[in-house]
């Protein structure tokens, strides 16, 4: 069966007191509405249309950036959840196969559980995804008879009696696309909320003779965002399973609560990440690399047998070959270490190719940037740079070249040279043993009143 998406996303957001679209807060570095997405682009989906209104722009973007093929309608006014799906009817004009509507703001549906709505859709003309909820609070609320769903109640249209029922509206729902819209075209607005409510098309379904079912799954899946206190909630349960699934993989961590991950982190087996370890988007580290405390990575490729920190910086387009080890405050950004180069100390290392076992002494730092363009440095394989070596690049330095100590290197070094670039030492014997017998006097008769 060829599977639609539509995803609502046009809400406002208003309870996130935001500039930004709601469905554009992130959640592990992600924005949420990418998390919903991705939760049915599991099903293969033949199409994916986004229903956006507030930031439309912005929204189009992020949904494009994550799938180009994504289409993008525009609802103008939010006049309920019937009327942000029938927009998508014109862009899905002769499409026959099913569709499946999620909302931009609720990221966590499993792959099973629109699995298991997939396979309830081969009995049922309608399919709801349900919860039992803890707290039903303003969740909308199935009415079943047996395993057959009547319709859902909105909660300010619910009567007492109706308010004591716990399962619930997650709000995902799937039916056939002519019959979606054609029920769609049924609902009015004449509720409590003046809204059109997507729920009604399950009354107006029974009513019709067609069959509508539940189906249930975890109440955690189906946890919205409406609040920054609910966006802080959302990243925790998505940090705690992010942790999980790492550790689950045989990923060392002793505390796991203390490092934080992306949508997109991957981690090989037998890599250790120590506590207090941030992981921006885009970074990939390979079995049995060692992560050490308080390192942030992002955008970043460390490979089997690295040592990142403690106190590192991994930026974008950092790339640790094997048994490299870059030690405390170093930074990488855009940069390939090839393998057995160390970096151990206090160091920045910018736009920049290394080779092969050089070792990069403390304080080094590769001048990148002109205040205009940046330019790379390039240093061969088992060269030695002094600490505290300036590379200003443009620069290269060749294989098993040295440069001294404190130098300022402007120029190529070629293949096995020394560079020394440094004022030349002056020495004066006796010098600083009068010049302080000359100050404490000085002092002295300061104190003394005497000039
Ligand atoms: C909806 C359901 C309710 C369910 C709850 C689960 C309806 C009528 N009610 O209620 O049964 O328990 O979700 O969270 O469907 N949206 C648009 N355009 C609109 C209206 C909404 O794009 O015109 C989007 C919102 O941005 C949001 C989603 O649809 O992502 C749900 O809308 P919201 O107003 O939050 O519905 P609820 O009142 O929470
Ligand atoms: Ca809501």
């Amino acid at each position: 069966m060829s599977i639609a998406l539509i995803i609502l996303a046009a809400g406002k957001g208003t309870r996130m007191e935001s500039h930004l679209p709601k469905v554009l807060h992130k959640i592990g570095g992600a924005p949420m509405l990418l998390h919903a997405m991705q939760s049915g682009i599991a099903l293969s989906p033949e199409r994916i249309i986004v229903v956006a209104g507030h930031g439309a722009d912005r929204v189009r973007i992020a949904a494009q950036a994550h799938d180009p093929d994504t289409e993008v309608v525009i609802q103008t006014e939010q006049l309920g959840t019937a009327h942000a799906v029938a927009q998508a009817r014109p862009a899905l004009n002769g499409f026959d196969g099913d569709v499946l509507v999620l909302y931009g703001d609720t990221p966590f549906i499993s792959h099973a559980s629109l699995e298991a709505m997939a396979v309830a859709r081969a009995q049922h003309d309608v399919v709801v995804l349900g919860f039992e909820a803890t707290d039903p609070d303003r969740y909308g609320r199935l009415v079943m008879q047996g395993e057959s769903l009547q319709r859902i109640v909105e909660f300010k249209d619910a009567s007492v009696d109706e308010r004591t029922i716990t399962l619930c509206n997650s709000g995902v729902i799937s039916a056939q696309a002519e019959t979606l819209f054609d029920l769609i075209d049924a609902v009015g607005n004449d509720n409590a909320g003046e809204e059109h409510y997507l729920t009604d098309i399950i009354g107006i379904a029974r009513a019709r003779g067609l069959s509508a079912t539940a189906v249930t799954c975890d109440e955690s899946e189906t946890l919205g965002i409406n609040s920054r206190a609910e966006l802080a909630r959302a990243e925790a349960a998505f940090q705690s399973r992010a942790r999980a699934a790492l550790l689950a993989d045989g990923v060392t961590m002793q505390a796991p609560e203390t490092v934080f991950l992306s949508f997109d982190t991957v981690i090989g087996r037998d890599a250790e990440i120590e506590p207090n370890v941030v992981f921006g988007p885009g970074a990939t580290i390979e079995s049995g690399a060692r992560i050490r405390a308080f390192s942030h990575l992002e955008g970043c490729h460390v490979s089997r047998g690295a040592v990142v920190g403690p106190f590192a910086r991994l930026r974008p387009g950092a790339e640790l070959a094997e048994d490299v080890h870059v030690g405390n405050f170093v930074e990488v950004k855009n940069a390939q270490l090839a393998e057995g180069v160390k970096a151990n100390h206090l160091t920045y290392i910018g736009d920049a190719d290394i080779g092969e076992r050089s070792n990069i002494g403390a304080g080094t730092i590769t001048c990148n940037y002109d205040g205009v363009f940046k330019h790379r440095t390039t240093i061969g394989a088992d060269a030695f740079i002094g600490s505290n070596t300036m590379l200003v690049a443009p620069v290269s330095v060749g294989d098993g070249a040295l440069t001294a100590s404190g130098s300022v290197i402007t120029r190529d070094v070629p293949d096995g040279a020394l560079a020394l670039a440094r004022a030349p030492q002056v020495t004066k014997d006796g010098h600083a043993k009068r010049l302080f017998e000359m100050l404490k006097k000085k002092k002295e008769n300061l104190r003394k009143g005497v000039i």
